[in-house]
């Protein structure tokens, strides 16, 4: 790849990871039918809907542009599958499938996952799950999978999470569906909600409360319904074209269907922050998530400053910021971002190292960064190293970058973003 000329026209990013997730879990465990429109089809979607399958439910197959059905078993309904359940590399797989099968009576499931996942921390989730009286085993104290659960009846609970983790926060909000007793869990900040939205969408009784949505509680009881599911554009996957945009000069785009929960708009508060040229249009409500088409174009850009309350809310876009921060004028820094460790990769060292391969000057601390801006980035061999966000977010820099850059293992974007480099070759004209 060699720096281009402007990105123009319009696209349309494939559908939010998370919320697809979310969709196609609740539907296999509530009853009759769900139909999703819009469902991502890229790899780690397709990771839960094949797990869901091993465990006797239908899912339609995941094609694009068309709707996918599950059938739901009802909330006690999955068979013991007689094989492992393969996570691939989707830790949201992993993590809120271990709430969903902690409580399964009498059945016993193996979880585990491509090299990646088996070395991201389940401690976060196999912690509070047995508090509740869950039964979950696996290598290095129980923190990593291969996972062996042997379902029990579970009790409800009050936890209080050290970090804010949409994932931790689902698994016990998915095991609290049949646990005996109401269950609390109280987050330092807001996790993206959408369990939240979508459990009570599908008849969950579950209350939000504390200061910012913090405190959530399910009361077990209600069966879950069938639902009608549309799943908006995934803001991270637009991240990339946002920034994109933002940076390259003579750049004029049009983001349509972006998903804009607040739980998931960082992104957009820092490249406000930074001064780019961002405007939402037609901001409406589909199915129960606020969703708009966002109009970026190029200009100039100043550093910013994050840290830990906002970390929630841009998580997933902290590497495609870290592009951003190289053009940017001054130096930008993160911090709070020790999360960012623990992810598909440690994206706090692999963004350093390889912007760094690319002349770019960014200091690595325990949880964060400072990038210093105004650097002319140079073509080199960089390397996703199996990450998805890495890869587009690499993809971005060589665009910016002088002379040709060589992206080892591009194929990682198929993970969240499978038409990714298609777009980018489009956009590009
Ligand atoms: C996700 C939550 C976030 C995010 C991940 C998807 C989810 O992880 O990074 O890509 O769907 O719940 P954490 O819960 O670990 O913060």
């Amino acid at each position: 790849m060699s720096a281009s000329g402007p990105l123009r026209g319009r696209v349309r990013v494939p559908g939010d990871k998370s919320i697809s997730h979310r969709a196609l879990l609740f539907g296999a465990i509530a009853e009759g039918l769900t139909t999703i429109e819009g469902l991502l089809p890229a790899e780690d979607p397709l990771s839960t809907a094949a797990c869901l399958r091993a465990m006797g439910v239908t899912v339609s197959p995941i094609v694009a542009g068309e709707p996918v059905t599950v059938q739901g078993v009802g909330l006690d309904g999955f068979l013991e599958p007689d094989d492992i359940l393969n996570c691939g590399n989707s830790g949201t797989t992993m993590r809120l499938m271990l709430g969903l099968l902690a409580g399964r009576d009498g059945r016993h499931f193996v979880l585990s996952g491509d090299g990646s996942l088996r070395n991201r921390p389940m401690r976060r989730v196999g912690e509070p799950l047995a508090r509740m009286g869950a039964r979950i085993q696996g290598r290095s104290g129980g923190n990593l999978a291969p996972l062996a659960v042997q379902g029990q009846s579970l009790h409800g609970v009050t936890i209080r999470t050290p970090v804010a983790s949409a994932q931790v926060k689902s698994a016990i909000l998915l095991a609290a569906l049949t646990a005996a007793g109401p269950t609390t869990v109280i987050e330092p900040q807001q996790s993206r909600d959408h369990s939240e939205r979508m459990l009570r969408a599908f008849g969950a009784d579950l209350v939000v409360a504390g200061p910012g949505g913090t405190e959530v509680t399910v009361t077990p009881g209600a069966s879950l319904r069938g639902q009608s599911v549309i799943v908006p554009g995934d803001i991270s996957s637009a991240a990339f074209w946002l920034v994109a945009a933002a940076t390259i000069p003579g750049s004029e785009l049009i983001v349509e269907n972006v998903g804009l929960n607040p739980s998931r708009t960082g992104i957009l508060d820092v490249l406000e922050q930074m001064g780019a040229r961002i405007k939402v249009i037609n901001p409406r409500d589909v199915a129960g998530e606020p969703v708009g088409d966002l109009e970026v174009s190029h200009g100039p850009l100043q550093a910013f400053s994050i840290d830990e309350p906002m970390m929630p809310r841009l998580v997933d876009e902290i590497p495609v910021l870290a592009v951003a921060a190289c053009l940017a004028e001054g130096t930008s820094r993160v911090r709070g971002a020790a999360e960012l460790r623990v992810k598909e990769t440690d994206r706090l060292a692999v963004m350093a190292r390889q912007l760094q391969a690319m002349g770019a000057s960014l200091t690595e601390y325990p949880d964060g960064l400072d990038i210093q801006g105004g650097a002319s980035l140079k073509g080199a061999a960089v390397d996703s190293e199996t990450d998805h966000r890495v890869a587009m977010s690499l993809a971005v820099a060589a665009q910016l970058a002088s002379g040709t850059t060589t992206l080892a293992r591009p194929e990682a974007a198929a993970v969240s973003y499978p038409g990714f480099y298609d777009d980018l070759t489009r956009l590009l004209g």
